[in-house]
């Protein structure tokens, strides 16, 4: 039984995991009304709504789960890579839990928890399994073969997938975040009215978005009055086939029985259908995880950081938290 922490960004969230795999609370509290009128993230902004939010969340997580420190059998913080500040939030709260209750410490690496969000769903996933990761800050096509051993096969040489929405949507003046605006508006919108380029479409498991996003730049420039809602759903479809495409490769090439999606982008709905749609089409198993298992929580990271305490036992308490930490 974990108690997990996840605070590497801007949301401050904490959860009871029995077994890795059975989810008994997932509590996020979002700070994203306190970063909107700044456009994106503030670091010491994060930091700080951290501190304030971080007990009631974790009383909030034990809660409804119903379960007292007695009951637990570690306490578990994503420890990199994030933001250091808000990372050391978490890590640090983490910690003290585990000297006042006497349960051992886990630090978890935020990508490796975005790896157990698919297994958290579906533990049975046919293996090896290709996982598509693409969040504000990573754009990966990592193979699983099992927990704990994986394989980077592509990731992006520019712009993050949701970076790229993220920049577009300021560009058109929709707001932040971008993700979910375009998401929204682009379901008005005629998705063939504007064709963009697909970066990199034909070659290799890498991606390349910054020319997509000036491809919109240069477009409403000579087309002043284009409509935001095709504007949207013309950007969204272009890297939403390059996203799908690239995993199909990937999975073709490593002969991959199942084809998952995570991070926050995959919460994005167009690329929820398109993904099911091509991979099952393919003959492969597709793996959409609940929109809630997708973006950052911190079921997850208890997933993650059950198998870890497994295999690799606790995480010594002078360990700190490392801001660009590495999976692979
Ligand atoms: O994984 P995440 O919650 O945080 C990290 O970056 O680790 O991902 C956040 C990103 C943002 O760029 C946001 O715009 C994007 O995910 N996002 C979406 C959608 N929801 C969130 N992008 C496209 N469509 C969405 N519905
Ligand atoms: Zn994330």
């Amino acid at each position: 039984m974990i108690l997990a922490i996840e605070t590497s960004c801007d949301e401050t969230a904490a959860a009871v995991v029995r077994d890795g795999r059975e989810v008994l609370s997932n509590v996020v509290s979002s700070q994203v009304d306190l970063h909107a009128e700044f456009g994106g993230v503030v670091p010491e902004v994060a930091s700080r709504a951290h501190l304030d939010l971080i007990v009631p969340v974790v009383r909030q997580a034990l809660a409804e789960a119903d379960v007292r420190p007695a009951d637990l059998t570690a306490v578990a913080a994503t420890h990199g890579p994030g933001l250091v500040g808000a990372l050391l939030v978490g890590v640090s709260a983490a910690k003290a839990l585990s000297v006042a209750w006497n349960l051992p410490y886990v630090g978890v690496n935020h990508m490796e928890g975005h790896l157990f969000a698919t297994l958290l769903e579906r533990p049975d996933l046919p293996l090896p399994a290709v996982v598509l990761l693409v969040s504000g800050g990573h754009t990966l096509l990592v193979e699983m073969r099992e927990p704990g051993r994986y394989r980077l096969l592509g990731s992006t040489v520019d712009d993050a997938a949701g970076e790229a929405f993220d920049k577009v949507a300021r560009y058109l003046g929709l707001g932040y975040p971008g993700g979910p605006l375009i998401d929204r508006l682009a379901v008005t919108g005629d998705r063939t009215a504007i064709r963009f380029p697909r970066g990199l479409l034909n070659e290799g498991l890498d991606f390349s978005f910054s020319g997509m996003k000036t491809a919109v730049v240069n477009y409403v420039r000579k087309h002043p009055d284009a409509d935001n809602a095709d504007l949207s759903a013309g950007f969204q479809e272009a890297v939403v086939d390059v996203l799908v495409t690239k995993a199909l490769r990937a999975a073709e090439s490593v002969g991959a029985a199942s084809v998952c999606l995570g991070g926050g982008v995959a919460a994005n709905s167009r690329l929820r259908e398109v993904f099911a749609e091509r991979i099952t089409e393919a003959g492969l198993t597709a793996l959409v995880p609940a929109r809630s298992f997708c973006t950052d929580n911190a079921a997850m990271i208890a997933a993650a950081a059950s198998w870890r305490l497994a295999n690799d036992g606790p995480t010594p308490l002078d360990d700190g938290a490392d801001p660009s930490l590495r999976l692979l």
